[in-house]
């Protein structure tokens, strides 16, 4: 990661078991029925490909784009949906897939947004949950894994766009 001092916190044969987990988990839990998942673009591409390859019931697909953070480490606040669904989810039973919740603005302003078009059910699968950053209250209803603050990178997360591709997740030592 050239000049950027990093430690490895979740390496890749650990987030495969984790994904494998959790990819029963929700099996599990919607046997018999069909999932409609939504990513939020760009984190969770890596975790969500992942994921629904290990998921055993029927699956559709549609992804937002929903930006907060901007070129920075930290939160603005500022919740923007640049990309809305395409497809429609009323009475559907949609599994909102996303790399990390922090502060929950975005997953909160995405769930309220979607509620709005009257879904039969409507659930979170996080990656990674920052659970002591919450600016709101927020619960995800699957977490691949609860971490303490700190700027992590790979498996889809970036920093200022870098380091997405890296199968591992690191966190930057500042
Ligand atoms: C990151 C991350 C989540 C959000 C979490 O997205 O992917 O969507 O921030 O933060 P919050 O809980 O404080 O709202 P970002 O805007 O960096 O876009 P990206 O997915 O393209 O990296």
């Amino acid at each position: 990661m050239n000049q950027i001092s990093k430690k490895i916190l979740f390496s890749r044969n650990e987030i495969q078991k984790r994904v494998k987990e959790l990819a029963s988990q929700i099996s599990g839990d919607y046997a018999g029925r069909e999932l409609v998942i939504i990513g939020i673009l760009k984190g969770a591409f890596i975790f969500m490909a992942d994921l629904v390859r290990e998921i055993n019931v029927p699956c559709k697909f549609d992804f937002v784009r929903v930006a907060s953070y901007g070129a920075s480490s930290e939160s603005s606040g500022k919740v923007v949906m640049t990309k809305d669904i395409e497809t429609s989810i009323k009475g559907r039973d949609i599994l909102i897939v996303e790399d990390i919740v922090d502060t929950g603005l975005t997953l909160q302003y995405l769930v309220n947004w979607l509620k709005e078009r009257s879904p039969n059910s409507l659930r979170i699968c996080v990656f990674l949950d920052k659970r002591k950053r919450r600016k709101v209250t927020f619960e995800a209803d699957y977490v691949g894994f609860t971490i303490d603050d700190g700027f992590v990178v790979g498996y889809g997360l970036d920093f200022d766009e870098q380091f997405r591709f890296f199968p591992d997740v690191y966190i930057i030592e500042q």
